[in-house]
Parts: structure tokens; sequence; C-alpha cells
């Protein structure tokens, strides 16, 4: 970073650095594309961000995202140099492994990870190993990022989009707390192996320790205290021997959170209840495995996928925000895509990951902005709107961006 502020770049100066790759299988190639944004304003704060578009509509909403992040930004004084790297199909197709190692190593060394979307009809028939997605779990598991927030919000907006009715919808305010790196979803033995009687069994394996519990539950202790204080763990602790430990360790916990209330909630009922009654919730906390499914549910009740962001955040190193959706294939290329998702990632890795709430608050005020003009991309239309396409949607929200007065938090 030094070499960078000594050369004086101009921010908006994009420059190609040719990279050398090396993945699991030895190939090393020549990347036609690492991009470098440097900037050199003496006196600004500045900040490495690794940029991962990944797949589909993922560097549609990314390009739209980097631009807001670095408007919000500069107008508070801060100054990024970005680094777009490949990663899962993109990465695949030029390297052939779906997380290259100098992918991982910017990624790890940056101050914060934005990231688009990843996967695609083209890698469906791939080995395990070989699928795009499999850059996600390599990421959150090496970056340790065990704790993943994914708010969701019924926008007043946006309370005619949401699927259920108008007076269920309204208010819905909540915020889950998944664990990331453990359960289900990394638990050994794994895999598919053939039993005594020779016919093929599938394995995966539930498992918790006690300190994986213990700092996912503080994390959403916090997260409820500054909130409105309400906290409800989610498990299956009348069936599942992880889930009878997750409730004793969070149980244990409260009593050092005597400000937050805690309550249980099976997850069979959670779903339930999310579509009964969403506005008990504030604070959930729940499994890998849960927390996947309870937080697309989730979105469903504040109008689409393309609206939701979320963050991964561990005890150090940089933190991984991405919207939860995935690449859409099905709308990729045609600038279809709601980037909002996205540009609201960019909003929480400034507030979660770099502590920059001045212009995080500036985006999030910039979305509900550009809202309240009428700009609706297609996932979010209704009639007397105007429908607009990513990247209109994206200019607009930057335009709202640069109108704002400074954001007080
Ligand atoms: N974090 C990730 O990168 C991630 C997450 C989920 C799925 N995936 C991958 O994405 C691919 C497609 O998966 P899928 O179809 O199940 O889920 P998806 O989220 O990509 O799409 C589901 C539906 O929502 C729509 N949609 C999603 N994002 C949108 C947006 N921003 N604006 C407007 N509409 C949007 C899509 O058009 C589609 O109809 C698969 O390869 C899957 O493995 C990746």
């Amino acid at each position: 970073m030094a070499a960078f502020l000594q050369t004086n770049i101009r921010l908006n100066s994009i420059k190609i650095v040719p990279g050398r790759y090396s993945s699991p299988t030895d190939h090393q190639f020549r990347a036609p594309y690492r991009i470098r944004c440097a900037a050199a304003s003496p006196g600004k704060k500045r900040y490495n961000i690794a940029l991962l578009p990944g797949d589909g509509i993922g560097p549609e909403v990314i390009s739209v995202a980097k631009n807001v992040l670095q408007k919000a930004g500069s107008l508070e004084g801060l100054e990024f140099d970005f680094q777009e790297m490949p990663v899962g199909g993109a990465a695949l197709d030029l390297v052939g492994v779906p997380m290259p190692e100098e992918t991982f190593t910017a990624a790890k060394q940056s101050d914060a990870i934005l990231l688009g979307a990843i996967g695609g009809y083209k890698w469906d028939k791939n080995e395990k190993h070989l699928r795009p997605e499999m850059a996600l779990f390599y990421l959150r598991r090496d970056l340790k990022v065990f704790a993943n927030l994914r708010p969701a919000t019924v926008l007043p907006q946006l309370v005619d989009a949401s699927t259920l009715k108008k007076e269920v919808a309204e208010g819905v305010d909540m915020m889950i707390v998944r664990e990331l790196t453990g359960g289900i979803y990394f638990g050994e033995p794994r895999g598919i192996k053939i039993n005594e009687n020779g016919e093929e069994v599938g394995i995966s394996t539930e498992i918790y320790a006690a300190h994986e519990i213990d700092r996912i539950a503080r994390v959403a202790f916090e997260t409820a205290r500054k909130r409105r204080g309400k906290l409800c763990s989610v498990d299956k602790a009348n069936v599942l021997d992880a889930s009878i430990l997750w409730r004793k360790r969070v149980t244990a916990l409260a009593s050092e959170y005597p400000d937050v209330e805690l309550s249980h909630m099976y997850v069979d009922n959670a779903a339930m209840q999310l579509i009964r009654d969403p506005k008990q919730f504030d604070t959930i906390v729940t499994n890998n495995i849960f927390g996947d499914i309870l937080s697309d549910e989730a979105s469903m009740i504040t109008g689409s996928i393309g609206m939701l962001p979320s963050a991964s955040l561990g005890e150090s190193g940089p933190g991984l925000f991405e919207p939860i959706h995935g690449s859409a294939p099905d709308i990729a290329g045609q600038d279809k895509a709601n980037p909002l998702a996205t540009i609201l990632s960019a909003a929480m890795l400034l507030k979660y990951g770099l502590g920059e709430e001045k212009a995080a608050k500036r985006i999030e005020d910039a979305v509900v902005d550009a809202l309240n003009k009428g700009f609706r991309t297609g996932d979010i239309y209704s009639p007397g709107n105007k429908l607009v396409g990513c990247k209109e949607m994206g200019e607009e929200v930057l335009k709202s961006v640069e109108s704002k007065v400074p954001a007080t938090v």
C-alpha cells in the first residue's frame, strides 16, 4: 500500500496488473484481469477492498455496488484500493479451480471482501470439488468467518412486494445470526460410502463444539443488545444431540446479558412463526443449516431475495460481505438484476467491516431515497413505479448518495 501512496495515482485510474495464480493443481497462468484502483490523497483513510464478482449477475451487481461504495466513502474522507479477483465459475474457466490461491491471498490480506455470487448452469455437472460453490465453503472456512449476519427488513416502500398480507409484513425488522463454519455442512464423517450390504449411503454429521456455540451466541447477544434486546435461539433440541448442547450453552450465557430477553424455539415452529407473525422476532440465532433455510424464508417476507445483504465476520481478519441471493443465471447479462442487496452489503462492509458508520448510513439512506422516488427493478416492481434495470438503479442510488446531506449516526 505504501508504494501506492508514493506513486500518487488518481482514484479512478485503473491499472491492470498481470497476476500469477497458483491453484491446488499447480496450474499457473497470466491472469487476464486483476484490477487495482489506486488513489492517494494525503490525510485520507485508506482501505484495501477485495472485489470478488463471481458468476452470473455477480459482476453486474458488484460493478454498481463498487461505484456506490466509492462515492459514499469519498464523501466521508475514505479512499479504497480495489483489487478484483476471479472466484467460482469464473476462476474455474481461468485456472481450473474455484478458489485460486492468489484470490484467497488477496481476500485474506484485504480489509474487507465484497462478493457477488457464485455458480451457474455451465458448471452444474462438475464433480463436487470442482463446483463453483466450493469457493464459498473454502472462503468462509479459511477466513474463519463463523458469524453470518442477515438482516431482513420490510421497507415501507416495498410492503406490497411481500408475499404476506400487508398487516403481517409491515414493520418486520429482524436480524438472523447464522453460525457459518460448523454444523452439518462441515461435520465429519461425511461423504457417500458403501455400507455392509453393499448399498450406497450418504452421510452428513451435525456436530458443534461448546466453543463454537458460545462464540456465535455472544455475537447474537451483542447484536440483540444493540437492537430491541430480544434474542430467540432456534434449534431442534427435542431430537438432535447437537441442539441439546446448543440450548444448554446459549442458556448458560444468558446470565451475562441480563438486558437481553432470551427465548428458545424449535426450528419447525420457527419456520411457521416466520410466516404467521414475523414481527415477533428481533434477533434470531441458529446453526448453519437452519440459518441457511430460515434466512431465505425471511427474504421472501421482505419482497425479494434481491434486497437482502449479509455480513460474515470472524474474530479477526477481514469480513466477507455479500448479497444472500445466488448468481441468478436465468437473468444474468440482461441488466435485470436488483443490485440493492449488494449495495446494502457494501453498507454492511462499511459498518461492520470497517467501522465507518457514517458512510454506511449514507448508502442506506440513498437506497431508501431511490425507492421513495419510485425506482424499482423487475423483482420488486409494482404498477405506478418506474421499472429500471440494474445499471439505472445503481445510477439512481449514486445520485441519492451525492445529493444527501451528511449522515448522522
Ligand atoms: N452465495 C452464493 O453465491 C450463492 C447462493 C445461492 C445460490 N448460489 C448459486 O446460484 C445459482 C443459482 O441458484 P438459485 O437459482 O437457486 O438461486 P438464485 O438466488 O440465484 O435465484 C433464485 C431466483 O431469484 C432471482 N434472483 C436472485 N437474485 C436476484 C436479484 N439480485 N435480482 C432479481 N432477481 C434475483 C433469480 O432470477 C431466480 O429466479 C446456483 O448455481 C447456486 O448454487 C450461489
